[in-house]
């Protein structure tokens, strides 16, 4: 059975319980909207501790003001489902953001430079959200293993950053981005997507695709010139490029020369129309 905690109080009497039972909690934050990404994280976290506890929450203060929180798609009594199918044991679904945001709080974390470029760059404010909501849920929850997809690479890196800088004693795990079969990377925004969409959407995954394609075989050396060549995906297929990077996947600061261990992440951001659509890939 799920049990569905609406309050703090009620996590940290679920925690207690827990703890009492000597057993190991693993943790994994969600916005909802659930799709088998959110479910392979899930699984992963059945596989590496006694409990898995989901949370459910829109969080409002890493949406920027023009961003979409209010149509963000919610489905919680469909979500549910998905978690107790799962084995998912227990879920923090605050009854309304004043449960995390109380009258009068005002504390926010930052991860400073890993914040500003990327998705930082162009959603100034984001991560400090994500970075908050995520260190309020690990206080209350407190898990021994944390789990989060590798599709929001940059988030995971900050997460990782925050728990070794804070001292927090808990495992974070990144489990692999999952796709549908046309290669598209899942996502809850996806639901936005109509029509023709979802064809153009793809030129992410082949750009991707491409640069992997030319760095593997030699065609097109140094970065500049991959980044062009993906570039060119993107524009092929009507989408607007957000930004295009090749980074070094710890510290994601751009690799500018592409040497023998070919180590680095490709990171993508692009709108579909409306809609911005991120993916991310390792070089080789
Ligand atoms: P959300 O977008 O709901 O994602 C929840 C978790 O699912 C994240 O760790 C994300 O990386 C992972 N995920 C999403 N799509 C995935 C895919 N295709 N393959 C593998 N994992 C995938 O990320 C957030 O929510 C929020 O920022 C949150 C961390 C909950 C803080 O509010």
């Amino acid at each position: 059975m799920l049990e569905i905690a609406r309050t703090a109080a009620e996590v940290r009497a679920f925690r207690k319980r827990i703890e009492a039972e000597g057993k190991t909690l693993a943790l994994v934050p969600t916005m909802g909207a659930l799709h088998e990404g959110h479910l392979s994280l899930f699984r992963e976290a059945r596989a590496r501790a006694d409990v898995c506890a989901a949370s459910l929450f829109v969080n409002p203060t890493q949406f920027g003001p023009t961003e979409d929180l209010s149509r963000y798609p919610r489905d919680e009594a469909g979500d549910f489902a998905k978690m107790e199918q799962e084995g998912v044991s227990f879920v923090f679904a605050p009854k309304d953001a004043e449960v995390l945001y109380p009258e009068g709080e005002e504390t926010r974390v930052e991860v400073a430079a890993l914040s500003t470029r990327l998705c930082g760059a162009s959603r100034p404010g984001h991560f400090k959200g994500v970075a908050t909501v995520v260190l309020k849920l690990f206080n209350l929850v407190q898990p021994h293993v944390a789990v989060f997809g590798e599709k929001d690479f940059q988030q995971l890196q900050i997460i990782r950053r925050m728990v070794r800088d804070l001292f927090l004693d808990i495992e974070i795990v990144g489990a692999p981005l999952v796709r549908e079969s046309t290669g598209l990377a899942l996502s809850s925004r996806n639901a936005y997507l109509q029509g023709e969409d979802r064809e153009r959407a793809l030129g992410l995954t082949r750009c991707l695709q491409a640069m992997r394609a030319a760095a593997v075989s030699g065609d097109a050396r140094g970065s500049q010139a991959l980044i062009e060549l993906g570039r060119g995906v993107i524009e092929e297929h009507g989408l607007v490029l957000d930004y295009l990077d090749i980074v070094d996947p710890q510290t994601l600061q751009p690799i500018a020369e592409i040497g023998g261990t070919r180590s680095g992440q490709i990171l993508v951001a692009a709108f579909c129309g409306k809609v911005r659509l991120i993916d991310n890939a390792p070089l080789a």
